[in-house]
């Protein structure tokens, strides 16, 4: 009996599975219909950049232990953004794509199925917090460098660039964290600590938050729980969170700005 059960959902799944494949199947062909048609972009993608079409569509559904990320993605403000240069127009197409975070991918396009897990790379698998600060940090930061075009899905650019001080600027948060110990200490949060790629996306944990805010910081700093670090007589503005004092104006500065 029991056993007909598992045997009934086992056959489930595996329609589901089915289903699943040849819905994507069925997206990819017309992707590839629709990037074939589209005239030949102004300032066309290297080699190994994939067109992000092509994700989008393949990533419309669930794939093995992968979740359908596009509807996600395409609500996040990197698909949707308009601006001039390589930070608002990755690699020639318009918005920050699938590419800008996860790497070239045009090998992971063209693999087999049973090697898509191993060729599609994400930031979180990235090893050392210098790794990941710099990957959403290239764009995230003003340096007098100018923008590092020929950056490398890994590579560390933080020894190569000069940070500028910040303005007040919308990606300067690398900018705006140097002079905190979140910058310096090698037990500092990095952007995917408290930002997802487009995972969970909440419209009350805007701007892509994993959690919400007193959550993401009372995981590294418990002894601060109900504001335990604050005299009685310190002023509590109402609906105040952790970051009314330590982020003011949402800049990550990590620190109670001093007038
Ligand atoms: C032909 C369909 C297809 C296309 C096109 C495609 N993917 Fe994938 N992708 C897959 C499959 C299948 C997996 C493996 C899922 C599994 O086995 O769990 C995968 C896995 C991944 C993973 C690994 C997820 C993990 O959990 O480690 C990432 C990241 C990824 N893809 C990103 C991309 C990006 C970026 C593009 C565009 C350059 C892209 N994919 C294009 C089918 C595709
Ligand atoms: C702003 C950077 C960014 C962009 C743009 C982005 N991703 Fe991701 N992606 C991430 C991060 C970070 C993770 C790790 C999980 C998380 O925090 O969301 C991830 C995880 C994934 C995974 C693994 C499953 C998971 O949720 O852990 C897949 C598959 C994936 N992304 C595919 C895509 C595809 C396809 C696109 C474009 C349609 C895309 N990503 C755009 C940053 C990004
Ligand atoms: C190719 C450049 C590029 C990369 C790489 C990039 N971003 Fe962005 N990001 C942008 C641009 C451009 C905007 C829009 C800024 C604006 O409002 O003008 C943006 C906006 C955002 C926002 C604001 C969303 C909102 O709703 O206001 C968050 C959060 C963010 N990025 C996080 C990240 C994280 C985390 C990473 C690394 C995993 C990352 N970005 C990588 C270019 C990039
Ligand atoms: C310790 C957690 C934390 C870290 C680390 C962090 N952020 Fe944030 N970030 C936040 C919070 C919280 C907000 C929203 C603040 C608010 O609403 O008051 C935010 C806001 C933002 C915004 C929107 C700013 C605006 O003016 O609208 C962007 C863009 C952003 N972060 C990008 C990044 C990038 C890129 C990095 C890494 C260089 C990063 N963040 C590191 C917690 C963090
Ligand atoms: C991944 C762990 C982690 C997270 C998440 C985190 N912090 Fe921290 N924070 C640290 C570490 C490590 C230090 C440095 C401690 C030291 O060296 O004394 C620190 C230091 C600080 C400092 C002192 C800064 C200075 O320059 O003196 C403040 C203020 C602070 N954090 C606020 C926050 C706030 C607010 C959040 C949530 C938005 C947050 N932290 C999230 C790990 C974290
Ligand atoms: C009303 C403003 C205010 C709020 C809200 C607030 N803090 Fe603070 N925080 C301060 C002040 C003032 C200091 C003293 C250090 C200074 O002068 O820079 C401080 C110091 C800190 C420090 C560094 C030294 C220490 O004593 O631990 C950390 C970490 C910190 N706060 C975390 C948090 C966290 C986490 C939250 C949310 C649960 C939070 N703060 C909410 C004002 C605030």
């Amino acid at each position: 009996m029991v056993l007909s059960i598992f045997r009934e959902e086992a056959t489930k799944g595996m329609r589901l599975v089915n289903r699943q494949a040849m819905a994507a199947v069925l997206v990819v062909g017309v992707a590839v219909v629709v990037a074939m048609a589209l005239p030949a972009r102004a300032q066309a993608p290297g080699p190994e950049y994939a067109n992000e079409k092509l994700c989008q569509a393949c990533h419309k559904v669930v794939h093995g232990q992968s979740p359908a990320v596009t509807d996600n993605y395409l609500a996040t403000k990197h698909a949707t953004i308009t601006g001039e240069g390589p930070r608002y127009n990755f690699n020639g197409q318009p918005g920050v794509g699938c590419q800008a975070c996860h790497g070239p991918g045009t090998e992971h396009v063209k693999a087999p199925m049973d090697q898509k897990l191993a060729t599609g790379k994400t930031p979180a698998e990235l090893e050392t917090r210098e790794q990941k600060l710099s990957l959403c940090g290239r764009c995230h930061g003003q340096y007098d460098e100018g923008f590092v075009a020929d950056y490398k899905l890994g590579d560390n650019i933080l020894d190569k660039i000069t940070l500028k001080a910040p303005t007040g600027g919308k990606l300067e948060q690398l900018n705006e964290m140097k002079d905190s110990k979140h910058f310096t200490s090698p037990t500092g949060p990095v952007c995917i600590d408290c930002h997802t790629g487009h995972k969970a996306l909440d419209p009350n944990l805007v701007p892509q938050l994993v959690a919400p805010i007193n959550d993401l910081c009372l995981k590294c700093h418990p002894a601060n729980a109900g504001m335990a670090h604050l005299t009685p007589l310190t002023q509590i503005p109402d609906g105040a969170t952790c970051a009314t004092c330590h982020m003011p104006n949402k800049k990550h500065i990590f620190k109670v700005a001093r007038q």
